[in-house]
């Protein structure tokens, strides 16, 4: 038997996340800089190396892949390599193929991702107005999206809204939100902005409403219940008793989950980063190249998984960003 992926606090890690695209066609605000310098494309892992990765983990007992990005689909024949994983599914080795997508195409690829096992992706929209949906995505457009939304629900696929709560931006938009997905039987998640990467001149503090206060909101309108269900990611989940609709919190700064934390990540360059709030990472693309057989990687992940860090040092009490990390969070995938 293998040994299961055990970190130094006597966290499993069963979940992986994997950025196979630095790349995005959108730009938003808090995510980017307008003017972003992205890898030459001969520094990706390639459909097959990634490939080789993730089912190193997946024997290495890693039971929820989450493809993310960039924009995970925009690499170009991303299809094919999610059709392999597909295998994984069929073993029973897998429990959850997934992806983390700004939705602009899906329209082109909601039935391959159904054909090839996908069965719930999490979608990033922030507002449902398109004058503002153009300016905090900056390169966005909210009807292509809406069509994306649209097919992803008519191939079958369960949709979950992942939403960064911004003050001043949505705000009043929060019943406007959470009641259209209800009406569309989608999930919705709220996600705290957390301090990633240089964004030029937008300022972190002021955008930063935390979920303790949207909650607050939300319970002024409908009594919500704790829910002890998980995803086996970050959210917790509460039930607004009026309508029974589902909402879940992601709260990395008014709320610290890093405990219970399950999850690694793998750049599109094939570095671990066994943290998403911590600069400290290893190289696996070396010792993935160094040899066809496996034994290196898989000696290189545990040494890198021996390394995880406690939690993220993401910080904003004291009126001034803590914690912050020099990457964006599309180098990571969130
Ligand atoms: P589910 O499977 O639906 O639970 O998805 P998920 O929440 O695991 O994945 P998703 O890609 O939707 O993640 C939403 C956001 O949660 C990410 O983009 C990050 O912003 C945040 N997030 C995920 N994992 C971590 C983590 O380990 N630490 C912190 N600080 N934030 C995280
Ligand atoms: N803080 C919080 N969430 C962020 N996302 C991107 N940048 C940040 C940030 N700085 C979100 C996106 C998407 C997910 C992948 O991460 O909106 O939902
Ligand atoms: Fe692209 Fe997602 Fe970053 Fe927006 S948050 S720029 S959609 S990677």
């Amino acid at each position: 038997m293998t040994q299961a992926l055990i970190d130094p606090f006597a966290r499993a890690i069963e979940y992986l996340r994997v950025s196979v695209t630095d790349r995005c066609d959108f730009r938003c605000v808090y995510c980017m800089s307008e003017n972003m310098q992205f890898l030459p494309k001969k520094e990706l892992l390639t459909l097959e190396e990634l490939d080789r990765m993730c089912s190193a983990f997946i024997r290495l007992g890693v039971r929820k892949l989450r493809i993310t990005g960039g924009e995970p689909l925009v690499r170009r024949d991303i299809m094919t390599f999610f059709r392999a994983m597909t295998r994984h599914l069929d073993s029973g080795a897998l429990r959850e193929l997934t992806l983390t997508t700004n939705g602009s195409q899906l329209e082109k690829y909601a039935d391959d991702l159904y054909a090839a096992g996908v069965r719930r992706i999490n979608i990033s929209l922030d507002t449902l107005d398109e004058e503002k949906f153009a300016r905090i995505t900056r390169w966005g457009r909210l009807p292509q999206v809406m069509r994306g939304i649209d097919a992803a629900q008519k191939a079958g696929l369960r949709v979950k809204i992942n939403t960064v709560a911004l003050q001043g931006f949505n705000e009043d938009e929060l019943f406007t939100l959470t009641d259209w997905c209800a009406s569309r039987d989608i999930d919705i998640t709220f996600i705290e902005v957390m301090p990633m990467g240089d964004i030029g001149n937008e300022d972190r503090i002021g955008q930063y409403w935390s979920l303790k206060d949207l909650r607050a909101r939300l319970a002024e309108r409908s009594a919500l219940t704790d829910l002890p269900e998980s995803t086996g990611g970050p959210a917790r989940y509460v039930r607004v008793e009026n309508t029974g609709q589902k909402i879940g919190f992601i709260t990395p700064l008014s709320h610290n989950f890093c405990e219970s934390c399950n999850r690694v990540r793998i750049t599109c360059t094939g570095e671990i980063y066994t943290c998403l709030g911590q600069e400290g990472h290893s190289d696996l693309r070396a010792p993935l190249r160094a040899s066809e057989a496996d034994a290196d990687l898989e000696a290189a992940i545990r040494a890198a998984i021996a390394l995880k860090p406690k939690g993220h040092d993401f910080d904003y009490s004291r009126q001034k960003v803590d914690g912050q990390v020099s990457r964006h969070m599309s180098h990571t995938g969130g």
